[in-house]
């Protein structure tokens, strides 16, 4: 889908997506945050999640890692999720594949419809795969954090919760996002079919609060292009091997 991108764009206002393109222009325009509840429909929202269970059951989900400190065994303390990544095309991934596709869509087709191609001045020309994760209950939990602080590409943060009967009171497990410059902070409950978005740079701290029911998710992270080319030359200019 990051083919073809187009210096400017119009879309139809009788577009399915159209409403929801402006939504999310102006969420994030205004807060640096949006939320779209019921956002595939419970059917599809279902064969998402059952999708995700089966996934899950197969044991392929491993410990969360630190982009920072891959490896390390300090990781658990900071984040206790499980995840995988998969790029949408697997086997038995059909549904999460098509939600991947509508929201690859709707960030794309409302970066076109801003600024002849930009949203927050940003050219988004690509995505991390999908990270799926699972927080399994018993406080599982993620710090406070920054989930770019150093200019690594990331620009948006896009996630898509698969909680049925999420009882926030019961089960904690809150996203709590803490925009910088305010002293408000946002608590997004991780509600069946709600899909919601934030800048990944700095101005959205957050943190998962401790989950005391098994809390399941799909990231994923859009680049923007220029700054995503920077960071690849920087890293590739680390590596030892690199010709200079
Ligand atoms: C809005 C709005 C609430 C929601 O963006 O105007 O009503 O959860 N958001 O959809
Ligand atoms: C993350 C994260 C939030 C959530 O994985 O970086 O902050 O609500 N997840 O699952
Ligand atoms: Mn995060």
């Amino acid at each position: 889908p990051f083919n073809n991108m187009m210096n400017s764009y119009y879309m139809d206002p009788s577009d399915p997506n159209y409403e929801i393109c402006q939504r999310v222009i102006r969420d994030m325009t205004q807060y640096g945050v949006c939320v779209l509840n019921n956002f595939l429909g419970k059917e599809r929202g279902l064969l998402v999640l059952n999708e995700v269970l089966e996934m899950y059951r197969s044991g392929i989900f491993t410990a969360g890692q630190l982009v920072s400190n891959p490896g390390s065994t300090e990781a658990q303390t900071i984040r206790s999720d499980r995840i995988t990544w998969i790029d949408g095309k697997e086997p038995h991934c059909f549904h999460i594949g098509q939600l991947i596709n509508q929201v690859d869509n709707i960030i794309l087709t409302a970066n076109k419809m801003v600024n002849n191609g930009k949203m927050g001045n940003y050219i988004i020309n690509g995505r991390t795969k999908a990270m799926v994760a699972c927080y399994p209950g018993s406080g599982s939990h993620y710090v406070k954090h920054v989930d770019n602080p150093n200019k690594d590409g990331r620009c948006i943060t896009a996630i898509y919760y698969l909680n049925l009967d999420w009882d926030v009171k019961r089960y904690g497990g809150l996203l709590r996002v803490f925009p910088e410059g305010t002293n408000q902070v946002a608590d997004i409950a991780p509600i069946f079919d709600r899909m919601l978005f934030f800048w990944s740079d700095r101005r959205n701290p957050h943190e998962v609060q401790p989950a005391y029911a098994t809390r399941y998710a799909i990231t994923l992270w859009y680049f923007d292009a220029q700054e995503r080319e920077e960071a690849v030359r920087k890293y590739k200019r680390g590596q030892p091997s690199s010709s200079k």
